[in-house]
């Protein structure tokens, strides 16, 4: 049998963080102690006008790709999760093919799940390693949220920020991947969306990101909970014996009342939004390369990796590293 194995995994910020002072000092009508009580955010990172979500994948995807000891040309499929792609089209995966000299042929497409990108993005690899057809799988969430944001909404631009992560999938006869959940539910995709459309040369409607954050946090906390259920059942794992928890970065309060719900203690949570802020398909790998740079996730253990965004849409997965 065909299994999924993460064996490598990167990440990228951009510049310096940026503080919630930063902000205040750039004229936004807010507070640290707002934004760290209500968010748990101190920092998040902001890429330069020039950067785009292509820049930030390729430099995840060197470090992960090293972490794994592959070079471009091993890997057969490369997926992009982002919202926030250099163009329309071409595909930003393409566009990171070409930089990383990847020029083997073989399939590079983007997963648009939003804050569930790379959730997304990580089934249908797993899916693809599973059916045999590819053996080397690039996995990257990248995305400059910096750009979707109404500078003037301080009840959105505080809570995001730009940045990207990736992993190297392989497959293996030992067990990596052991089960994912996706959903799907697009009656709610008024509550969290960028409505313009390009059209004729023009942006029409509203480019920037709108969210009743209310209704998303409810939303969020319910679902995060029932998927993480979701997959440790169809694994067969009990909840107990998962090791860590990384659920998607949005808010501090949302990751806790998962763990709670979940019976989780916080010291099983893997928790980086206080310093990367939200940065939606990057969040999770983000989170996750943090996590086995400083040795908390060891070989042998069992991760749960959980997103949710607009849309609406969630995913997990259950790994064992
Ligand atoms: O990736 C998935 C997407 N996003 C999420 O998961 C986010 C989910 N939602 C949330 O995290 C929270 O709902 C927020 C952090 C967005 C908001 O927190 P809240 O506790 O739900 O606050 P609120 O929207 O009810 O606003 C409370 C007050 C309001 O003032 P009034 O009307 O009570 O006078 C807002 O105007 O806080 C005010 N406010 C702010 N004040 C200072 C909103 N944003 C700010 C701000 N600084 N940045």
């Amino acid at each position: 049998m065909i299994h999924t194995r993460v064996i490598g995994t990167g990440s990228y910020l951009p510049g310096s963080p940026v503080t919630n002072d930063d902000l205040v000092a750039r004229g936004i009508d807010t507070s640290d102690e707002w934004i760290v009580e209500r968010t748990g955010i101190r920092s998040r990172y902001l890429a330069p006008p020039d950067v785009t979500s292509s820049d930030l994948a390729y430099e995840a995807s060197v470090r992960a790709l090293a972490a794994a000891g592959c070079g471009p040309q091993d890997i057969d499929l490369l997926i992009v999760a982002t919202s926030t792609p250099d163009y329309i089209f071409p595909s930003t995966a393409t566009l990171l093919q070409a930089r990383l000299g990847i020029s083997n042929g073989s399939p590079a497409f983007d997963v648009q799940a939003v804050c569930a990108g790379f959730a997304y993005a990580l089934a249908t690899a797993d899916k693809f390693i599973r059916s045999g057809d590819h053996k080397r799988v690039l996995v990257v969430g990248a995305e400059v949220f910096s750009r979707i944001l109404d500078w003037q909404d301080r009840s959105t631009c505080v809570l995001f920020g730009d940045g990207a992560g990736a992993v190297v999938l392989a497959a293996s006869d030992t067990p990596g991947i052991l089960a994912t959940a996706l959903h799907a539910d697009g009656s709610h995709n008024g509550i969290l969306r960028v409505p313009g459309q390009v059209n004729r040369g023009l942006v029409t409607g509203d480019p920037f990101l709108r969210m009743d954050g209310q209704a998303v946090f409810k939303f969020a906390v319910r679902v995060l909970a029932d998927v993480a259920r979701e997959v440790a059942e169809r694994a067969g794992v009990a909840l107990d014996d998962v090791d860590w928890l990384i659920p998607h970065q949005a808010n501090i309060r949302i990751i806790q009342a998962t763990g709670k719900r979940l019976g989780l203690s916080m010291d099983r949570v893997i928790a980086t939004v206080g310093e990367h802020g939200n940065t939606s398909a990057a969040s999770i790998p983000l989170a996750l390369d943090a996590a086995v740079r400083d040795g908390r996730i060891r070989p042998g253990q069992k991760v749960i990796l959980e997103g949710i965004g607009g849309g609406f849409a969630w995913g997990a997965a259950l790994i064992q590293f």
